[in-house]
């Protein structure tokens, strides 16, 4: 059976609601899987639960409700609608308290307790579990035994610390140093990134503990129930991480296996954050090694997110950022792509509000949005709205295939290497790219001079840049992407049928959309933001105070045959440039109902970037006396609101042309 690619996140625990930590390693497991999914390959994403334990079990106290009550009410109404709401296409969400889990778990145990390792410590073959008493301290929150030394350095809040005595089962992890530390060794991709890897070989080079696998019913009863020590329930830990293998079908007994697990596992890679890079890189491995199961491929340990001065997140600081609130304001294709794309992966990062809108707007609205927008529109206004052909001389062709086979690259290398940051920056750059072609081609000048099939060189370009950086990046924003692709009349399965090809060799030679068929211009991909969304800055603003109009003097009265002389019609903006010589106009071709558009030049650049305004319908004073303003002439004038700077412009949706009075 051909082996599928296989990522998994950790499991959440349920104490709460998600948060963009947990958005941030699922929107990355998402994005890996997406484009596996589009270049070919069998993919399997696994994400979900953590239900049992002690800090679920006492978040459910405090709630009055039973465990399982706790977490069946906090899966259904936060972790899934949430997954839903950032597109996650995870194929299945676990929960520790599913029963296929549980049946797993308990039958782990058996097969290890009936199981022998040779420990070197001893010097002798010993039982994998073992019973022994542990009387010492115990760290209630964390939920893990602390050493003397460990209370003694301070390093741990006293009044968080119980001392016990108890009776536990315990797992023989210390008998599997040497082999974890010699697989460590020869496999360098096995931990990534590298510091991470040099961590956890610091800390193997310590003798290695066993592992306290059980907890008493009597302390704290939510649990898998130790299959031959009923009076116990299973570590959370020793647990949960078993769900990267029950999620594949694997049983202990082979006859109870689900057919095509070993499609599965070993996974291909577990993203995890870096605050549990030891319970995975040696509980979960040792694990593995006394179930005689492979190691996954890699552990990818990623960076936190921080509050924007490098402080932890923490509900009790209120530094939290609440992912749902920026989904709402700025759409889930942003919030993905912001978070792979503004810090590299496997480094820490602050999260600010201020430098989510600078990149949105950079990136998003500016360079992507502008270049779908300008080139769907012109191709409309100037070249009829179809895909046009190539001319005979292919103008900016060559340049421009090289620019997006560059950039079918960098994608699949970053998506390969775990770094997504890479991969978008290799995608994004098409964009940047298209627009520089579009200010330095200038398909304004090439239409005026008549040059058409220049015009359609010109554009033909864009489009096409288009079409490759929403193929590379629908993994990261699948709805926006789509609906780009939607616009330049292709469908997803086009798109991953080109990406196949090109990755199997077939040169770029922006050739992907039929020529001829239909473009639709529609409202711009993303709403440019010029000041932070309500909603996000009412978090930080004090209540202001009613803003007091500044007092205009009213002017005298005009007869209303002084007012009759004005020709006001509805206009259409057809095409807008920045005046080439001040930083404040603005150059319209606008439609009022004449053969040719009229250029206006209007003083509101403050206020609208070009793009904003194609396709706007307004009120146009159509006998004002031409004037040259800076050189350029301008043949009407726009009405606006505002008495210095424009606030708003008047629009109508009557018919350009019509009389307005
Ligand atoms: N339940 C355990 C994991 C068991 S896996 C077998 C757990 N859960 S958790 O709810 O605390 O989630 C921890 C994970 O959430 C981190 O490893 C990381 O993937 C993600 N993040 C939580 N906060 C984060 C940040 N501030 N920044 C980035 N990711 C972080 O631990």
């Amino acid at each position: 059976m051909s082996k599928s690619f296989y990522v998994t996140t950790p499991i959440y625990y349920v104490n709460g609601r998600p948060h963009i930590g947990h958005a941030y390693t699922t929107i990355a497991a998402d994005a890996f899987t997406r484009w596996r999914r589009a270049i070919g390959e069998s993919a399997f994403f696994l994400t979900g639960t953590d239900e049992h334990g002690q800090k679920v079990w006492e978040t459910a106290n405090k709630r009055g409700m039973g465990a399982l009550e706790h977490c069946d009410d906090m899966v259904n109404n936060a972790w899934k609608p949430v997954f839903a709401k950032l597109d996650l296409s995870y194929d299945r969400f676990f929960r520790t308290t599913d029963a296929d889990h549980i049946a797993v778990v308990q039958a782990a145990l058996r097969d290890l307790q009936g199981k022998t390792v040779f420990d070197p410590r001893t010097g002798a073959e010993e039982p994998m579990l073992y019973e022994a008493q542990y009387e010492g301290w115990y760290h209630v929150k964390d939920e893990i035994f602390v050493t003397e030394k460990d209370v003694e350095e301070g390093r741990y809040d006293r009044s968080e610390l119980a001392r016990i005595t108890e009776s536990n089962w315990w797992f023989r992890m210390g008998a599997f140093q040497e082999r974890l530390l010699a697989h460590i060794e020869a496999n360098p991709g096995f931990i990534q990134p590298e510091g991470r890897r040099n961590e956890v070989l610091g800390f193997l080079r310590k003798p290695l503990n066993d592992l306290c696998i059980s907890r008493p019913k009597s302390r704290m009863p939510w649990g898998v129930e130790i299959p031959f020590a009923p009076d116990f329930v299973t570590y959370v830990w020793f647990d949960a991480l078993l769900n990267y293998v029950t999620g594949t079908g694997w049983h202990p007994d082979p006859a109870l296996r689900k057919p095509g697990w070993e499609a599965l596992w070993p996974a291909t890679v577990q993203l995890l954050g870096k605050d549990i890079l030891t319970t995975h890189a040696v509980y979960w491995s040792t694990m593995l090694m006394a179930l005689g199961l492979d190691l996954p491929e890699t552990l990818f340990a990623h960076g936190w997110w921080t509050s924007r001065d490098g402080e932890k997140m923490s509900k009790s600081k209120g530094n939290v950022i609440d992912v749902e609130l920026l989904v709402d304001v700025f759409g889930v294709d942003a919030v993905r792509y912001f978070l792979l794309r503004e810090i590299a992966f496997g480094q820490d990062g602050g999260f600010s509000y201020e430098g989510f809108l600078v990149r949105y707007n950079a990136d998003l609205a500016n360079d992507l949005g502008n270049l779908a927008h300008r080139a769907l529109s012109m191709t409309t206004q100037w070249l009829g709205g179809v895909v046009p052909a190539w001319s005979e001389a292919g103008r900016w062709r060559a340049e421009a295939s090289a620019e997006a086979a560059a950039a079918v690259q960098g994608m699949a290398q970053g998506m390969s290497g775990w770094q997504p940051h890479l991969a978008l920056e290799a995608a994004m750059r098409l964009a940047r790219v298209g627009n520089l072609h579009i200010d330095q081609s200038a398909p304004w000048a090439l239409n005026k001079a008549g040059d058409t099939p220049a015009v359609a060189d010109s554009l033909r370009v864009a489009l096409e840049l288009c079409f490759v950086a929403a193929t590379l990046l629908r993994p990261v924003m699948p709805a926006k992407m789509d609906a780009l692709l939607a616009k330049l009349g292709r469908k997803p399965a086009q798109a991953e049928a080109w990406l196949r090809e090109v990755l199997a060799g077939r040169p770029v030679a922006l050739d992907a959309l039929p020529v001829g068929s239909a473009l639709q211009v529609g409202d711009p991909l993303f709403q440019r933001h010029r000041e932070m969304p309500g909603a996000i800055a009412a978090l930080f603003a004090p209540p202001a105070a009613e803003p007091v109009a500044e007092a205009v003097p009213r002017k005298p009265e005009v007869a209303y045959e002084d007012f009759a002389k004005l020709d006001l019609r509805a206009g259409r903006i057809l095409a807008a440039e920045p005046h080439p010589k001040a930083d404040k106009l603005l150059v319209l071709q606008v439609e009022v109902g004449d053969p040719r558009p009229r250029q206006i030049v209007a003083g509101i650049r403050s206020k609208y970037e070009p793009v904003d305004l194609i396709g706007r319908q307004v009120v146009v004073v159509c006998n004002l006396k031409p004037a040259k303003l800076r050189g350029v002439e301008s043949q009407g004038m726009l009405l606006a609101a505002g008495a210095e700077a424009v606030v708003d412009l008047v629009s109508v949706s009557a018919e350009p042309g019509e009389v307005v009075r």
